[in-house]
């Protein structure tokens, strides 16, 4: 299906410009979201057809909240929306639907959509869809160290078992391979509390458009000069 060399494993994105996307065409932020959405169908669909194992994309930060009332609560309609909409596809897809973060914090129907998903597809064997929602990478850290000490007050694990893998496992990608590639859209050079663990080595690329205007063309791109990176791991190559 496809010729690009080194398709990465796990790819990130932060979906960002939606905003700026609406002021430049002069219309609501809530436009511009929508706008981002018909992006986002694409780009899960072409991560689906190239046989990208994961791809885990930021929808809400845990700091979205601070945002003005009305956006928020149109967003969280946004996402019953989505998912609404997109569902009957993505099962059909093979596409597995993870939710990064905490589902209790959203909406009441939010979080009844977002499960419903989460279920519907959990037997699926095809591209596994991470959509961080109320998602932070110090909440979830932070979540990570809690259970384990529970685990460890408990007697199930002692201190001096608790490594690495301890910790990847008690994070929302648990099982997953690390971020491989890294977007961030709209030309913003920051991480902005994504997958912050899971970055570690990840390749980091900011292009300088607007997330509703990332097309699969823009995608392909990434892709490739991700494929020319040379990837060292601290090491030396002869
Ligand atoms: C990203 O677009 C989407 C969300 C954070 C939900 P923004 O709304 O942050 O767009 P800008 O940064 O204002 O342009
Ligand atoms: C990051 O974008 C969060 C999402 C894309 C969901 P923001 O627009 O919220 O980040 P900052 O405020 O520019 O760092
Ligand atoms: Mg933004």
């Amino acid at each position: 299906m496809t010729n690009l060399p080194k398709l990465p494993a796990h790819v990130a994105i932060i979906m960002d410009g939606n905003g700026r996307w609406a002021r430049q065409h002069a219309l609501s932020v809530m436009r511009g979201h929508r706008q981002g959405v018909e992006a986002l169908r694409e780009i899960i669909r072409y991560s689906s057809d190239i046989g990208i194992q994961v791809l885990s994309l930021y929808a809400f930060s845990t700091e979205n909240w601070s945002r003005p009332e009305a956006e928020v609560a149109a967003l969280m309609r946004l996402i019953v929306e989505f998912f609404h909409s997109e569902i009957d596809e993505l099962h059909q897809n093979q596409v597995r639907i993870r939710i990064l973060g905490d589902v209790d914090g959203l909406t009441q129907p939010a979080r009844q959509a977002v499960l419903q998903a989460t279920e519907r597809t959990a037997q699926n064997t095809g591209l596994q869809l991470n959509i961080a929602l109320n998602y932070g990478a110090h909440s979830e850290m932070l979540r990570a160290v809690r259970l384990l000490l529970a685990e460890v007050q408990s007697g199930a694990l002692r201190p001096d078992q608790v490594d690495l893998g301890s910790i990847s496992q008690r994070l929302y990608t648990a099982g997953q391979p690390q971020v491989d590639l890294l977007i961030r859209t709209s030309g913003e050079q920051r991480l902005s509390n994504f997958l912050l663990f899971q970055s570690a080595y990840a390749e980091l690329l900011f292009p300088d458009i607007l997330w509703p205007d990332f097309t699969v063309a823009h995608y392909k791109e990434a892709l490739a000069t991700y494929g020319g990176r040379d990837r060292r791991f601290g090491g030396r190559k002869a």
